[in-house]
């Protein structure tokens, strides 16, 4: 990989957009699992805790790094590896959020706002102490409306935001020695589009016959089809459905929605301060008060105080 000048983040793009291409992986594309990886990065973030979130890529601690839910997203981190060798100045937490957006536009989806300033823990110590490496906050696909509502909830999500961030399903596939579901959502796994919305409607989804968990599935063009029992919970529940009415009916809405949602997901506990860089520090915890005390916040930036940021790993 090449050596891109510090602060050159469109450098990195391009470094990012020359390992999307992966021959004998999948279906030829590192690309979906760079967006599974940055949503899995983001989507541990609680609104009452703070803590959790794409800032200070806990992901490569345990309890989180060893979350059943992320099973298999060491290939997308592997594949991110190089870059970040030749590049010791970016952190993980904004490579690995990087490369999720630069992956969705290069798959022909919409442009997603990103920006830099994000820290890494330094020691698995540093990010249990302030929660930001917790497990077990991710959605299990054999659950329900109620469990979707819950887990994003938890982020501050509506029922709109949710239907769009589902759509990411446009990209990639289930595999059953990683989430025991198996196969694509659509046809064509490597190009963004409002299909999956399309599919959820317009074809007639049966329980799959097979030794592994329950899923759906239809057969087009040949192709075995899958969803998840919460892709499903989309068009069952009605709150739900009026949007997969919508995304399916225009696309752009849906690329517009998605790019909102995403944005936020990407930047949720990212309190930048006026360096631009986000700290690391939980001012709850260092100030003695039970995390599960601490009321959602209200502005300002509930993380302050010092941490290197270019500490290494
Ligand atoms: C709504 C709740 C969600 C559930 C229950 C869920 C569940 C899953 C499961 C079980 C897999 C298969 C993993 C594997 O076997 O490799 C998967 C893959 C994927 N998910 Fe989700 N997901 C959800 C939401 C999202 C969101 C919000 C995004 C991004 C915005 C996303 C993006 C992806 C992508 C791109 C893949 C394909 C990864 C690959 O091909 O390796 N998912 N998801």
């Amino acid at each position: 990989m090449s050596k891109v000048n510090e602060g050159d983040y469109n450098g990195i793009r391009e470094e990012i957009k020359k390992v999307l291409k992966q021959p004998g992986y999948d279906d030829g594309s590192a690309g979906p699992v760079f967006v599974r990886l940055a949503w899995h990065a983001s989507g541990t973030f609680s609104l009452v805790e703070h803590n959790g979130g794409s800032n200070g890529a806990g992901m490569r601690f345990e309890p989180e790094s060893v979350d059943p839910a992320n099973a298999g997203l060491t290939h997308a981190i592997n594949f991110l590896l190089p870059i970040q060798a030749a590049n010791p100045w970016i952190s993980h937490a904004d490579l690995w959020t990087l490369a999720g957006v630069t992956a969705i536009q290069a798959m022909g989806g919409p442009e997603i706002p990103w920006q830099p300033g994000r820290s890494d823990y330094e020691s698995k110590e540093a990010a249990t102490s302030h929660r930001g490496n917790v497990g077990d906050r991710l959605p299990d696909g054999a659950k329900d409306a109620d469990h979707l509502r819950q887990v994003f909830g938890r982020m501050g999500y509506s029922d709109q935001e949710i239907v769009a961030l589902s759509g990411a399903h446009n990209l990639g596939r289930c595999h059953a020695d990683r989430s025991g579901f198996d196969g694509p959502w659509v046809v064509n796994p490597t190009r963004f589009s409002n299909q999956y919305f399309k599919l959820l409607l317009t074809r007639k989804w049966k329980v799959r016959e097979w030794d592994g968990p329950k899923q759906y599935e239809t057969i087009v063009a040949g192709t075995r089809l899958m969803m998840l029992p919460t892709d499903m919970a989309l068009i069952e529940d009605p709150k739900f459905k009026v949007w997969v009415e919508k995304y399916a009916a225009d696309q752009n809405l849906f690329f517009k929605d998605f790019a909102l949602a995403f944005g936020k997901l990407i930047e949720l506990g990212v309190d930048r301060d006026d360096t631009r860089f986000a700290k690391l520090v939980n001012k709850a915890a260092a100030e003695g008060k039970p995390l599960d005390k601490v009321s959602p916040p209200s502005g300002g930036c509930p993380f302050a105080g010092a941490l290197k940021r270019d500490a290494k790993l």
